[in-house]
């Protein structure tokens, strides 16, 4: 593993912790150095040094809001200035504003759209500009299974998630000829600050739906967009990966 992205460089939202977190310290374990791109910059910069500790330099922390065009493209700036290019994007950064249809409000709809959505396009918009001309960069977008099959009282995260597959597969189409892939994960249940709010009776229901029988660890994800990101996926394109123990496969 160790050797899977040596001399690249990858930039990672919503990295400061959960499934971030784990992907920006998978990247580094890989060889690569990591800009950890969050809307926290501090909490970004901490996690930062916490891989900075066992892979010296390897890392940097950025406050970035992934809905914001202007931070976007400081944030591939800020990546290529201080490791000479951009190889990886990890779109990451989520939110959840749960309600059933009754009680969606469309402050709740928008302001998860703006993070899921918006800001997957605007990363991934500034960083092909860069990975065009270069010939090469591999992105992964972070989906999720509740935008495969569609959750109960998550119509605007259901529909977001399921708007970051469609857009992967139209950028995918975009950029193969550059030689740019663009692939998505969709996990399942994971152990992260996202999921440790919910109801005992909610997380004891989502658990027997999962034939594997437990919530995944954030890095058993990061393995996957590690795998997605690296040269040992070189022919996949707009291919979206189930990372859910087996729940609605
Ligand atoms: N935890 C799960 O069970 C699960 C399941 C499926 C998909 N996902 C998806 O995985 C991704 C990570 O989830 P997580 O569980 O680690 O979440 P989390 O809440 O633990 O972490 C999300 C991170 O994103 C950052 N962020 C929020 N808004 C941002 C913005 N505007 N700009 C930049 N950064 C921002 C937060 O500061 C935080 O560090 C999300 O896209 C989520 O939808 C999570």
């Amino acid at each position: 593993m160790t050797s899977l992205l040596t001399g690249k460089v990858a930039l990672v939202t919503g990295a400061a912790q959960g499934i971030g977190r784990a992907t920006a310290e998978r990247l580094a374990d890989a060889g690569a150095h990591v800009l950890l791109a969050d809307i926290d910059g501090g909490a970004a910069q901490a996690t930062a040094d916490g891989i900075n500790a066992t892979h010296p330099d390897a890392a940097s922390g950025l406050a970035v809001d992934v809905r914001s065009e202007a931070d976007t493209r400081a944030a591939v700036r800020t990546a290529i200035a201080q490791w000479g290019s951009l190889d990886v994007v990890v779109n990451n950064a989520g939110v959840t504003r749960d309600a059933t249809l009754r009680r969606m409000t469309v402050e709740a709809w928008q302001a998860v759209f703006d993070v899921n959505l918006l800001g997957t396009m605007l990363m991934t918009q500034a960083a092909a500009e860069v990975l065009r001309e270069q010939g090469s960069g591999s992105i992964v977008n972070v989906s999720s299974i509740s935008g495969k099959v569609g959750l109960v009282g998550q119509t605007n995260y259901s529909a977001a998630k399921a708007g970051v597959v469609g857009f992967t597969k139209a950028a995918a189409k975009e950029l193969a000829h550059r030689g740019v892939r663009v692939n998505a994960v969709q996990p399942g249940l994971v152990n992260t600050p996202m999921t440790s709010v919910l109801r005992e009776d909610v997380l004891q229901q989502k658990l027997a739906e999962i034939p594997l029988g437990r919530a995944a660890e954030p890095h058993e994800v990061a393995n996957v967009v590690l795998f997605l990101a690296s040269d040992l996926a070189s022919y996949m394109t707009g291919a979206v990966l189930e990372v859910t123990g087996g729940r609605f496969m």
